[in-house]
C-alpha cells in the first residue's frame, strides 16, 4: 500500500446489507469507492456489536483495494493478529480504547498493516503529538462512534491542527461520521485526504441496483474536490 494524498472515498459497510457484504463491497468498489471501510464494534467501547475477525477475513476476497478496519473495541492488542491475518490494510485503534497507544500501533505496525489513531470528538488533537512517527492515518471522528447516519459535528479546528502537525510525513487525515455532499468539503478544505461515508454512500442502492451507490460517491466526490488542495 503505497502513500499519496489524493482525495479517497472509503464507504463504510455499516451502513450495507449485513447479509450480503461481499457482494455489497464488489459493488461499492466497482462504483468508485477508493477504499472499504469496515466497522468493528464490541458493545464495550462503543455501544454497539457488530462483527470481528472471522467476518473481516470472509469478506477480504471481495475487495481488490484497501480494507480499512477501524476497531472500536477495548481491549485492542489481544485481537491485533486476528484482524491482521484477516486481511486488513489498516488497523485503526482508538486513543481512548487503551492507556497504551503507542504500544499498540508498534504492535499494528509489527504485523505489516498500517497503523492508524481514532480520536473521539472529545479528544484534542494533541493527543496524537508524540505518536506521529508510528502511525500512518489519523481518523478523525465526526460522530460519536458507534452508530451510522449521526448528525456531523464539526470539528473543523482539529483537523486543522492535526494537518500542520503532520507537515511532510505521509499520514492520512481520515474523517469519519456525517460525510456527505455538504459536509464533504468542510472536511476538505481543513485537510483530510480520507472520507469514510457509510448512509451517504449506500442510500438509494442496492447490490441489484448498485448505480446511485456510483452516483452517491461521485457526488461526495466532487463536492469535496471543490474545496480540495
Ligand atoms: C461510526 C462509524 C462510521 C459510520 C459512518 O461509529 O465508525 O464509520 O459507519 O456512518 P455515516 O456515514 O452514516 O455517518
Ligand atoms: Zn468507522
Amino acid at each position: 500500500m503505497t502513500f499519496d494524498r489524493t482525495l479517497k472515498i472509503a464507504p463504510s459497510i455499516l451502513a450495507a446489507d449485513f447479509a450480503n457484504f461481499g457482494a455489497e463491497c464488489a459493488a461499492v468498489e466497482a462504483q468508485g469507492a477508493d477504499w472499504v471501510h469496515v466497522d468493528v464494534m464490541d458493545g464495550h467501547f462503543v455501544p454497539n456489536i457488530t462483527f470481528g475477525p472471522a467476518t473481516c477475513a470472509a469478506i477480504r476476497p471481495h475487495i481488490k483495494g484497501v480494507m480499512d478496519v477501524h476497531l472500536m473495541i477495548a481491549l485492542v492488542d489481544p485481537y491485533i493478529d486476528a484482524f491482521a491475518h484477516a486481511g486488513a490494510d489498516v488497523i485503526t485503534a482508538h486513543v481512548e480504547a487503551t492507556p497504551h497507544i503507542h504500544r499498540t500501533l508498534q504492535a499494528i505496525r509489527a504485523t505489516g498493516a498500517k497503523a492508524g489513531v481514532a480520536l473521539n470528538p472529545g479528544t484534542p488533537a494533541e493527543s496524537v503529538a508524540h505518536l506521529l512517527d508510528l502511525t500512518d492515518l489519523i481518523c478523525v471522528m465526526t460522530v460519536n462512534p458507534g452508530f451510522g447516519g449521526q448528525k456531523f459535528i464539526d470539528m473543523t479546528n482539529k483537523i486543522q491542527t492535526l494537518r500542520a502537525m503532520i507537515g511532510d510525513r505521509p499520514i492520512h487525515i481520515e474523517i469519519d461520521g456525517g460525510v456527505d455532499p455538504k459536509t464533504a468539503p468542510v472536511v476538505a478544505q481543513a485537510g483530510a485526504d480520507v472520507l469514510v461515508a457509510g448512509s451517504a454512500v449506500f442510500k438509494g442502492g442496492s447490490v441489484d441496483n448498485p448505480a446511485p451507490y456510483g452516483e452517491n460517491i461521485r457526488n461526495i466526490r466532487a463536492a469535496a474536490l471543490g474545496t480540495y488542495t
